[in-house]
């Protein structure tokens, strides 16, 4: 029987899941709060917090899902990409709990695991199929041929997605993630009442870099004559803002699906617990005739459970890792 602990300390939550032959038993997510106060993840204290943390949150784990130490038959964890320190917590975490208990490693690519997300879901994608990953990252266009092979058909050449909310969100004095901060302002506002930008870059290629430095210079413009333009203008800002960053990320997706022919799509990553954009993407499956899938709110932002089932594909593929794996800070 496959039961599997998964490991995942790539950013800023010390997650860690039991995935009983693929099915999740326990998630147990322990978001670090501490790096609110400066508006951004510290990469030293995100290594300090996993360190204190990740002995708890596998108990907790374990606990949660009824399973004992003894009872596992091998552990997955995020190798890359993330931030080297929390990485090697988790990498160093496992390898010493794969060691003690005499059982396989599974290495992980975090980004792979968010596509992979979507099989969490009792009603997964059929393959072949397109996933826009959406995350504080990457953005990234994927085509899934099988739990193991994926494409990367393209992505952002500046910032992600999520950096283009959490960007903007600071600007705005909006504490961070900004992502759900916008989200919620944005339910209150007219998406039509301030143009943004779009970049016109080739085919599958991203960017949100240029937005980011309009929506800048529309306040640095709007606070020269009201010092107050920010706060009156905030939840159309927000709408229009996050419209705009919807309508390019789904351009793609679409052009990307007409091209390739596939019948299934999917969102992934952290953005992809936005709700406006699983509200459109879903409409965008009915414009287009192909089956949408999103994952479940719990799995969108990172998560251990993802890395489970990523681990549990790499496992039934005999992919094991070898005790002297490291991790890596880029890559798909
Ligand atoms: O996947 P994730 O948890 O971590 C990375 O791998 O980066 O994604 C985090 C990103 C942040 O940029 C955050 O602002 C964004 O996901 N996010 C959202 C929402 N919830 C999280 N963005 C837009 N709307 C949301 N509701
Ligand atoms: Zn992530």
């Amino acid at each position: 029987m496959s039961v599997i602990l998964a490991i995942e300390s790539s950013c800023d939550e010390t997650s860690a899941a039991i995935l009983v032959e693929g099915k999740v038993k326990s998630n147990v997510i322990s978001s670090q709060l501490e790096h609110k106060e400066y508006g951004g993840v510290i990469p030293e204290l995100a290594s300090r917090l996993h360190q204190q943390h990740v002995v708890r949150v596998v108990n907790e784990a374990l606990t949660a899902a009824n399973i004992a130490p003894e009872q596992l038959s091998a552990i997955a964890f995020t190798r890359g990409p993330g931030l080297l320190g929390a990485l090697l917590v988790g990498t160093s975490f496992a390898k010493g709990m794969a060691l003690a208990l005499d059982i396989p490693l599974v290495e992980v690519n975090h980004m792979q695991a968010h596509v992979l997300a979507n099989f969490l879901s009792p009603t997964p994608p059929s393959f072949p199929f397109l996933c826009l990953t959406v995350s504080g990252g990457h953005t990234q266009l994927v085509l899934a041929k099988n739990h193991l092979d994926l494409e990367l058909v393209g992505e952002s050449i500046d910032d992600a997605a999520g950096e283009a909310f959490d960007k903007a969100a600071k600007i705005m004095g909006l504490s961070y993630p900004g992502g759900p901060e916008i989200d919620k302002l944005a339910r209150h506002g007219n998406p039509r009442a301030f143009a943004f930008p779009k970049a016109n870059i080739d085919r599958f290629s991203f960017s949100f870099s240029g937005i980011k430095t309009s929506l800048l210079y529309l306040l640095k413009a709007g606070l020269k004559v009201d010092p107050e333009y920010v706060q009156k203008h905030l939840a159309d800002v927000c709408a229009s803002y996050q419209a705009k960053i919807i309508d390019i990320l789904l351009e793609k997706m679409a052009d990307a699906v007409m091209e390739s022919g596939v019948k299934h799509m999917a969102i992934a990553g952290g953005v992809s617990a936005n709700s406006e954009l699983r509200r459109r993407f879903v409409e965008l499956g009915s414009t287009l005739n192909v089956e949408p899938h999103i994952p479940a709110f719990e799995y969108c932002t990172d998560n251990a459970a993802m890395i489970g089932i990523a681990g549990y594909y790499k496992l039934l593929d005999g992919q094991v890792a070898d005790l002297s794996v490291t991790p890596y800070t880029r890559g798909f």
